[in-house]
């Protein structure tokens, strides 16, 4: 199928595709794995240094796995299922003196992308849910009205199980996203 195919000459093994990504198979993240994720978020870079992200963390058996799991959508529960540790991501929307935030979501999502090749060089995956109830959880965590909670993190080690392998998730080949010269004109690639 086209656009299935990556180029693994030119990038890096932690950063191809990772094959069933959201099936897990119950292990538990250690404490030190889930610190090293969030020591890994926490050094994104952001404009001015605002640093607009925070994480709510869930550990099976305890209330704040309990109340994100409970928010997610049934399909995305049966996503994440398997998933030893639930993180909530939320993002700053207000400054300290009222204005408007500009632009968190992206730097928020620096911070996921940080946060999930830590998971991947150290054995874990994770999967994120977008689909969640927004509201309880702002009132179950008391989050204060200038964070709004973005995505949930299942986080977990992909089963081996083949049986449960997704369906092939192809991407738009470089041609159709990246351009040099004038939009819609592709770079060749050359020996140097
Ligand atoms: C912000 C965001 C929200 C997402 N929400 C969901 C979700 O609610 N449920 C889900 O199954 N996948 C969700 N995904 C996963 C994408 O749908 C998934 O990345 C896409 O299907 C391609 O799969 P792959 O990244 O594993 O190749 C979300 C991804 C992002 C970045």
């Amino acid at each position: 199928m086209a656009g299935l195919s990556v180029a693994t000459d030119i990038v890096h093994p932690l950063l191809t595709p990772a094959a069933n990504t959201q099936i897990f198979d119950g292990s538990a993240l250690p404490w030190t794995r889930v610190a090293g994720l969030l020591e890994a978020a926490r050094w994104t870079t952001s404009r001015w240094n605002r640093q607009p992200w925070r994480f709510l963390v869930g550990r099976k058996g305890d209330r704040t796995f309990h109340e994100l799991h409970r928010a997610l959508t049934p399909t995305n529960r049966t996503t994440a299922r398997g998933a030893g540790t639930l993180i909530l991501a939320l993002r700053q929307t207000r400054s300290v003196e009222g204005g408007p935030l500009d632009g968190t979501e992206y730097e928020l999502g620096l911070a996921v992308a940080r946060l999930s090749v830590q998971a991947r060089a150290t054995g874990w995956r994770i999967a994120q849910l977008g689909g969640f109830r927004r509201r309880p959880l702002m009132a179950a965590f008391e989050v204060p009205a200038d964070f709004e909670p973005f995505v949930i993190l299942a986080v977990g080690r992909a089963t081996a199980d083949i049986s449960c392998a997704l369906p092939p998730r192809p991407r738009l080949p470089l041609a159709e996203i990246a351009f040099t010269g004038r939009w819609g004109t592709t770079h060749r690639r050359r020996a140097s």
